[in-house]
């Protein structure tokens, strides 16, 4: 795994001018994309589906990983891969049994994503750890960007590194910030997910911070 990816999340960037955003992106040096799907029902915020997946993936290359924030996404798992996701994570806590959404997400050649909020116990996924290829321990309760960090994301990151095997990517996602990237690194995080802590600068900026934040990771 290496050195750990920044993830910029596309959540606070300019919509308005998404083409340009993404390439900015690209040209300040992100390993992957975050982008972040809200379904109005999951959590209370609403953001967007896969019309805005396909048309980052048009102008870009990068990785993107998907975080959906829905229930039942089961129902959309496959316009997702189509739209050109190379990672699809589910929350734990809104489907009954993971297990056989991961395996489909799999059967689509795209990565399997397994997310759990700041309160759900790692105990709750143990059993389908072995069909992930990402675990996301959610740093904020999931819904808005800009919220502040919560440490038990560190203790959850920390005893995953022991409980899967080396491939497995370890995703933390929420107020990871010049003051908290360090920590998110020592506990074992392959990729940490960054929102406001990138896109409150310009875009002029987006080099030097996600320069700063990987030699803090
Ligand atoms: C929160 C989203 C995050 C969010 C991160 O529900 O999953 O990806 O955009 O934003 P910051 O870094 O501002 O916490
Ligand atoms: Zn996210």
């Amino acid at each position: 795994s290496g050195t750990p990816a920044i993830m910029p999340s596309m959540l606070l960037c300019d919509f308005a001018n998404l083409g340009a955003e993404v390439r900015a992106m690209e040209d300040a040096g992100a390993r992957g994309l975050h982008l972040d799907v809200m379904d109005g029902q999951f959590v209370d915020n609403f953001t967007y589906g896969m019309t805005i997946v396909r048309a980052v993936r048009s102008v870009t290359n990068l990785p993107l990983d998907i975080h959906l924030m829905m229930v039942e996404p089961e129902k959309y798992l496959g316009d997702f891969a189509d739209a050109g996701a190379d990672i699809l994570t589910i929350h734990t806590e809104a489907v009954e049994d993971p297990k056989p959404l991961l395996k489909a997400i799999r059967e689509r050649n795209v990565g399997a994503g397994l997310a759990l909020n700041p309160t759900t116990p790692l105990e709750q996924i143990a059993d389908a750890l072995p069909l992930c290829d990402l675990v996301l321990a959610m740093s904020v309760h999931p819904g808005a960007g800009g919220q502040s960090f919560n440490p038990v994301a560190l203790e959850k990151l920390s005893s995953l590194k022991d409980q899967v095997a080396k491939e497995v990517l370890l995703e933390v996602d929420g107020g990871v910030n010049n003051t908290t990237a360090a920590a998110c690194g020592l506990a074992g995080a392959h990729l940490l997910v960054v929102g406001s802590a990138i896109f409150r600068h310009d875009p002029s900026e987006y080099r030097a911070k996600l320069e700063e934040l990987t030699q803090l990771a």
